[in-house]
């Protein structure tokens, strides 16, 4: 059973007071949920990626809630002259479980290519971190109808030859759906989803395929939410912009079950 993950991706927002108020409210809602069951607890997984200023504080405010951590970014090497990067083990030792990489605003601002991405997954994994891998196409490859070959050409090239499909989730995000209020309809999601599900299938076999998580991101709010999570092949939710509101992430949670 693929468990749902609803995480939460703050970009590069947020001073140490709004990390910590923010990071409050969830805790709080966790903790009120397991107490009183009003709202019950949502069923999936909770993961927060705070920008790595916030890490810490973060880390200590979520404490005993059972929400993970997880960093938006990491190095391919383990440590070195690689001034302004932080390395997997640097996550690990502050806490993290998890690190985003390969994400649409690092591969376009960043340069970031699959061969560099897989690069990342693989560090991350030697940390005994869970990398989350993003792909997902441009507004003009899909217009172009490539968006099944770009995505499933990411999805070949940025992931290592060998990996616990328990332990690395990949996140499609339609790079025209972050943060343009657009969403890919549940159909669509389902489609690329089905498509990457079956590449999966064919390089690492089906039981590997069935146990990996495929996230869906690109604009996701409390009111879309239920509906893309019940897509096919959809087992959860990388979200930008609504994670900044606890109420919002949260309702985005409950929808997850
Ligand atoms: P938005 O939810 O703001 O569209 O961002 C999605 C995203 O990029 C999450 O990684």
């Amino acid at each position: 059973m693929r468990r749902p993950l609803i995480a939460g991706n703050w970009k590069m927002n947020g001073r140490l007071d709004d990390g910590r108020r923010l990071a409050e409210e969830l805790a709080q809602r966790v903790h009120r949920a397991s107490e009183t069951g009003d709202p019950p607890l949502p069923d999936c997984e909770l993961l927060i990626c705070p920008p790595f200023t916030l890490l810490e504080t973060v880390h200590r405010t979520l404490a005993g809630s059972g929400v993970f951590l997880g960093g938006q970014d990491c190095h391919g090497e383990p440590s070195g002259a690689h001034t302004g990067d932080i390395s997997a083990a640097m996550l690990a030792d502050i806490g993290c479980s998890h690190v985003i990489v390969g994400h649409s605003e690092r591969r376009q601002n960043h340069g970031e290519d699959d061969a560099l991405v897989r690069a990342k997954a693989a560090a991350a994994i030697a940390e005994d971190l869970v990398p989350i891998v993003c792909v997902g196409e441009t507004e003009a490859e899909r217009d172009e109808g490539r968006a099944l070959a770009v995505v499933t050409g990411q999805v070949a090239g940025s992931l290592p030859e060998s990996f616990d499909p328990a332990r690395l989730v990949l996140a499609y995000e339609p790079v025209w759906a972050i943060g343009t209020g657009r969403t890919a309809t549940p159909a669509d999601a389902a489609e690329v989803h089905g498509a990457i599900r079956g590449a999966l299938a064919e390089r690492y076999g089906e039981e590997a395929a069935a146990a990996l998580r495929i996230l869906y991101g690109g604009s996701v709010k409390p009111d879309n939410a239920a509906e893309l999570l019940r897509a096919g092949d959809v087992d959860g939710a990388l979200v930008g912009g609504a994670s900044l509101k606890s109420e919002d992430f949260w309702r985005i949670a409950q929808a997850a079950g």
